[in-house]
C-alpha cells in the first residue's frame, strides 16, 4: 500500500524484517533493512527506484493496486544495485518503452546486470525534467557514492532530496521517518552503514556534500533507499556524514584478538588493563575475532584512534578468522589511525610480523614492532603486556 510522505508523494517500498545478511555474506543486517521506492503523482507519474529481486512480484502487484502501470510517465534509476534495481526486469515485462532515467554509468550497471535493451535516458548533474504543477526533479551525478552509477534526485517545491544509499540505513522499520524510531538504534546502523560501505570514498563524501550545499536548495526530506526518511532536522545526518568523512575517531582503542589456548586472549586482557593503567578516559574494548560480527568489529575500528590485533602463530601464520577481518580492513583504505600487533607462539613465532607488515599495507601507522608471548604468557610476560599497553596508550595519543 502506498504511504503518503507529502503532497504528491509516496513510499511504496518493502520493509524486509527478516533479513540478516546482505551483500552475499559481507554485510550483516541484524536489524533487517527496507528497501525503499517512491512514487510521485503530479501531471506526470515518476518512480523513483524500486525493490531487491526477491520482492520483484510484490512490489509491482501492490503498484498495480495503486496505479495503472502504464500511467507511468518516468522511472529514475538512482543506482543500479540489484537491492534498488531487482524488479525492473518484472516491471519493464508490462511497460517496456517507459522511459528511465539514469546516468551513463547506469545504463552500464543495468545493461550488464539485466542484459537489456530499455528505454534509457541519460543524465548528468544539473539536468531536470518538468513533471508538472510547476516542480521539476534535478539530477545530481554521486560517482562512487557508491558506485560509478550512483546519484541522487531532487524535487523542487517539495525539497525532497531522493539520495539512495547514501544517509540510509540497514534498519527494518513499520516508521517511516527519523524522529519516530529509536535513536541509538539508528545513528548505530548510519555509522555501520558509513564505516562497512563508505569508508573507501570518504574523501568524496565530503567533496559532494560541499557540492549539493553550494546549490543552496532547501532540503526539508532527505528520503533515502534504505530505512528511515530524515525529516526532522534531516542536516543533521549530513553533518555526520561530514564528520565520519575527515577522518573520524573517537577517544577509543579497539583490541581484536583471536586465541586458540586462551594464551593471546590473556595478552590481550594484560595490555588492555596497561592502557587503562596509562589512561583513564581512553575507551578500551575487546573483541574475540572469531566470536564477533565482522561488520560490527570494523564499525568499532572505525571509531578508534589505535587498534591492536592479536593472533597466535598457527603453522606459519595467522588465524584465517584474523586473516579474513584483514583483508577486509585493508580493503576499507582507513585513514589517520595508528595499529599495533602482538600473538603467542609455541616455536616459529612469524604472527606479530605478519599482523604489522598487513596493518602497514591497510595504511595504519605503526606503534610498536608488535609483542610476542611464548607458550602460555608467564606473570613475568604479563607484566610486559601491561607496559606494552601503558606504551601503547601514550603512543596513540600524539
Ligand atoms: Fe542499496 Fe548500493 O545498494
Amino acid at each position: 500500500m502506498k504511504t503518503k510522505i507529502k503532497n504528491n508523494v509516496y513510499w511504496v517500498g518493502k520493509v524486509d524484517w527478516e533479513l540478516q545478511k546482505f551483500h552475499g555474506n559481507e554485510y550483516s543486517t541484524h536489524r533487517g533493512s527496507t528497501y525503499n521506492s517512491y512514487l510521485i503523482q503530479e501531471e506526470k507519474t515518476v518512480l523513483i527506484d524500486t525493490v531487491w529481486t526477491p520482492f520483484s512480484k510484490e512490489f509491482v502487484q501492490n503498484l498495480q493496486k495503486e496505479i495503472d502501470l502504464n500511467k507511468i510517465d518516468y522511472i529514475i534509476v538512482n543506482h543500479a544495485e540489484v537491492d534498488h534495481s531487482g524488479a525492473l526486469p518484472e516491471l519493464m515485462s508490462l511497460i517496456p518503452n517507459t522511459p528511465i532515467y539514469c546516468t551513463a554509468n547506469g545504463v552500464k550497471s543495468l545493461t550488464g546486470h539485466y542484459h537489456k535493451d530499455w528505454n534509457f535516458k541519460t543524465v548528468k548533474t544539473g539536468d531536470t525534467l518538468d513533471i508538472g504543477n510547476g516542480k521539476q526533479l534535478v539530477f545530481v551525478e554521486m560517482r562512487m557514492l557508491h558506485w560509478p552509477d550512483s546519484m541522487a534526485t531532487y524535487l523542487t517545491e517539495d525539497n525532497i532530496l531522493f539520495s539512495n544509499d547514501a544517509f540510509g540505513q540497514h534498519y527494518a522499520t513499520e516508521h517511516l521517518y527519523n524522529d519516530l524510531v529509536d535513536q541509538d538504534e539508528l545513528f548505530q546502523e548510519c555509522i555501520k552503514y558509513y564505516a562497512n560501505i563508505l569508508t573507501p570514498f570518504s574523501s568524496l563524501v565530503d567533496r559532494k556534500i560541499q557540492e549539493v550545499l553550494a546549490l543552496g536548495v532547501p532540503i526539508d526530506m532527505i528520503a533515502t533507499s534504505h530505512g528511515v526518511i530524515w525529516r526532522d532536522n534531516p542536516t543533521q545526518i549530513v553533518e555526520k556524514y561530514i564528520a565520519w568523512s575527515r577522518d573520524y575517531k573517537e577517544d577509543q582503542i579497539t583490541i581484536l584478538y583471536d586465541t586458540m589456548w586462551d594464551s593471546t586472549k590473556r595478552m590481550a586482557e594484560a595490555i588492555a588493563q596497561g592502557i587503562k593503567k596509562a589512561d583513564k578516559n581512553v575507551t578500551v574494548k575487546l573483541y574475540n575475532i572469531s566470536k564477533t560480527d565482522k561488520n560490527d568489529m570494523i564499525t568499532e575500528v572505525f571509531k578508534s584512534k589505535a587498534i591492536l590485533v592479536g593472533s597466535p602463530t598457527i603453522g606459519k601464520g595467522i588465524t584465517s578468522g584474523t586473516a579474513g577481518l584483514l583483508e577486509e580492513i585493508e580493503g576499507l583504505s582507513f585513514k589517520g589511525k595508528k595499529a599495533a600487533a602482538f600473538g603467542s607462539y609455541g616455536w616459529s613465532g612469524e604472527s606479530p610480523a605478519k599482523l604489522t607488515d598487513w596493518l602497514k599495507r591497510a595504511g595504519f601507522e605503526i606503534m610498536d614492532e608488535g609483542l610476542k608471548a611464548l607458550w602460555n604468557p608467564t606473570d613475568e610476560k604479563i607484566e610486559e603486556c601491561i607496559a606494552f599497553g601503558q606504551t601503547i596508550a601514550a603512543v596513540a595519543n600524539k
